[in-house]
């Protein structure tokens, strides 16, 4: 039998143990619901172990047992993501030492030594309970290991753990110090034991010290995900594992995490309503696609509110419609299931107010209800898209190592580098030429795409510029922007003409780069036909070596300088943008691209302002972000509305 789209959520029943009569409604509120996974144990450590070594599984076991004889599959939580008080009390070292280097209290949840050999022998201890109990029960489909990792500890011994990391990675302090730069202001290390996490005591502004850190902890909270996931299998080896991932995510490398799960994650959390809901839109698009793309197949939404979410600044309501664009959303873009934070709303502390499918009057006649019901009916008649891939037309390149050296280096504009932002508009108008978006790191191949952009790609390893050359030289279209290509894989900066390793390709090389303060702008101008666009942020001059300016600064000292330019490269081509520039330029932009590169949109005519399409396999998803119906000619969207096609038929 082939896997249905998942529908369903969080659900915390050690927090109803002791109202039978809720345990069994929700499970018929649920069938009603046409919920078929359920998330469970995240965070329920204190119920499943009140003291050490006292295991206490038979609620856990009756709640499974019931939702699986209601036909409702179980996603098997490990309760890491908390700690229960008895284990902090008796081993104050499982607790967080903050960049200061002060043991923190008891509290919050993450706060946890992802080093200590005492969290992890707990951990697994609890994970193996579990697994020996539930692995092999019919319900349980997949593994959730532990929840949201993130965040670091500056304990003795993650500093230990630190140090014989980077043994491994550099061998001897000498080729540490060289790729550090340490002769800077004498910070030269003469012994292991003097290298310390970056802290506001201490060293915080050696970008070397700085990008080995993130290494370090991407790493360090990667080791323990698999602690645990081989803790699970060591006891079942067919468990399928998850972990949850987040928006904008800085500390853990994705790329890296993703190798070591059998299926992509995320917790989807936007503040629609706020602003436009097609930016809203578009940026949330663009995360479903880099978690899609982490393992390049269908991915999980494991969280998102039906109603409101209560720690975002105000908390507000889901207009009608959208809980069901946003949920279709996520399948349109690659997910295989649509899942809420969470089923019933619990009724104390800090998400007493967090929007829940079951809200505190218990009531299944709300408006909630009745749109997670359409969103169940929805996904019930689009069972045949669950496990289908997307096509492969263009990629952006997004590098977590790159994007933690180009954030800490002190220069060109430390007011802001817009980071994600400059993705964004990228991102935007590669969408709106109705293209499928994939992300690629430094490990990734651009071979298989149509188009491949890297912005801002700052760290440029040598083996990746290598890959981008071959890319362009088989006929590839590549489109690099302003600072690219500056520093090596340890931060270093390389000598020589830059963006290093492009030159040949793009056609000119960096001169200077002028960093404009907010609300500056420069005018550009076409060479050819008359179009002009505005420069921000940064301005990159350059001095061409073979490419054509197509656009070129307009006013200023850089006046005639190229702000855009083309260089045909062996049988492809190489685009190169030397500024930020608004956001209909990339509309633009990239819709010529499509052009050049002869690139099919998922849907075959120009869709209205607002409206945007999706391949999955034979299935093409349509999708209304306005608050307003479209007339898409053959057919109406309404306001948020979502059409679904197979094969050209409508079957959704
Ligand atoms: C997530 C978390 C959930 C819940 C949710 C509320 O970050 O994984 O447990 O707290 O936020 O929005
Ligand atoms: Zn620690």
């Amino acid at each position: 039998m082939s896997t249905p789209l998942y529908h369903g959520g969080d659900y915390n029943p050690e927090q109803w143990l002791d109202r039978p009569d809720i345990l069994k409604r929700d499970i018929e509120l649920m069938q009603a619901a046409h919920v078929n996974m359920i998330t469970v144990g995240v965070f329920s450590w204190s119920t499943l172990e009140p003291s050490e070594g006292d295991y206490q599984l038979d609620w856990l076991a009756d709640i499974i047992d019931s939702l699986w004889a209601a036909g409702i599959s179980v996603d098997l939580a490990t309760p890491s993501g908390a700690r229960p008080h008895w284990l902090a009390e008796q081993y104050p070292e499982v607790l967080r030492v903050t960049p200061e280097r002060q043991r923190r209290l008891f509290g919050q949840r993450h706060n946890h030594c992802y080093t200590s050999p005492v969290y992890r022998e707990k951990v697994r201890a609890i994970d193996q309970q579990l697994a020996r109990r539930f692995g092999r029960h019919p319900a349980v489909k997949m593994w959730h290991i532990s929840n949201e990792f993130g965040g670091e500890c500056h304990c003795p011994l993650c500093q230990q753990a630190f140090r014989d990391w980077l043994k491994e990675r550099y061998g001897t302090l000498e080729a540490l110090n060289k790729a550090w730069c340490n002769k800077f202001w004498s910070h030269e290390y003469t012994r292991w034991e003097q290298i310390e996490s970056p802290s506001p005591l201490g060293a915080d502004t050696d970008n070397g010290l700085d990008l080995a850190w993130r290494r370090f902890v991407s790493h360090q909270s990667i080791d323990f995900l698999k602690w645990e996931r081989d803790s699970i299998k060591a006891v079942v080896p067919e468990a399928q594992c998850t972990a949850n991932l987040m928006y904008h995510f800085y500390d853990i490398d994705y790329f890296d995490l993703a190798k070591e799960i059998d299926l992509a994650s995320w917790d989807n959390y936007p503040t629609w309503h706020k602003g436009s809901d097609e930016g809203k839109a578009l940026d949330t698009a663009l995360m479903h696609d880099l978690i899609y793309s982490l393992k390049g197949k269908p991915f999980w939404l494991m969280e998102s509110s039906p109603t409101m979410t209560n720690w975002q600044d105000v908390s507000k309501l889901k207009r009608p419609g959208m809980q069901l664009f946003s949920g279709l959303q996520a399948v349109a873009h690659g997910s295989d299931s649509v899942m809420y934070f969470q089923w019933r709303q619990s009724r104390g502390s800090f998400e007493k107010f967090h929007g829940a499918v079951i809200d505190h009057s218990g009531r299944a006649d709300t408006r909630s209800f009745a749109e997670t019901c359409q969103v169940g009916e929805a996904l019930e008649t689009l069972a045949a898209v669950s496990g289908t891939g997307r096509p492969k037309q263009a990629a952006i390149v997004h590098d977590w190592p790159n994007q933690w050296a180009l954030e800490d280096a002190a220069g060109p504009r430390n007011a802001g580098l817009g980071y994600w932002e400059e993705l964004q508009r990228h991102y935007n108008g590669l969408r709106k030429a109705g293209l499928a978006v994939d992300f690629l790191n430094q490990d990734g191949d651009p071979a298989p795409y149509g188009l491949v952009v890297a912005p801002m790609l700052y760290l440029l390893r040598e083996d990746f510029a290598e890959k981008l050359r071959r890319y362009v030289e088989n006929g590839g279209t590549l489109v690099v922007t302003y600072w690219s290509g500056v520093v090596d894989e340890n931060d270093l900066c390389y000598l020589g003409d830059a963006p290093h390793g492009l030159v040949e390709v793009l056609g000119l090389r960096r001169t200077e780069i002028d960093g404009l303060y907010d609300g500056e702008t420069r005018r550009c101008v076409a060479t050819r036909e008359g179009g002009t666009a505005t420069g921000s942020t940064l301005c990159e001059l350059a001095a061409l070596e073979g490419a054509e300016a197509v656009m070129v600064y307009d006013e200023d000292f850089y006046q005639g300088l190229p702000a855009v330019a083309k260089h045909g490269f062996g049988k492809g081509t190489a685009w190169y943008l030397a500024t930020r520039f608004e956001p209909a330029f990339y509309d633009r932009f990239y819709a010529a691209r499509r052009a050049d590169c002869g690139l099919a949109p998922a849907w075959p005519v120009p869709l209205p302002e607002g409206v945007y399409a999706n391949r999955r396999d034979r299935f093409v998803f349509v999708q209304n972000t306005n608050n307003k119906p479209v007339d898409l000619m053959s057919f109406v969207l309404p306001a948020y509305g979502t059409a679904v096609f197979e094969d050209g038929k409508r079957i959704y």
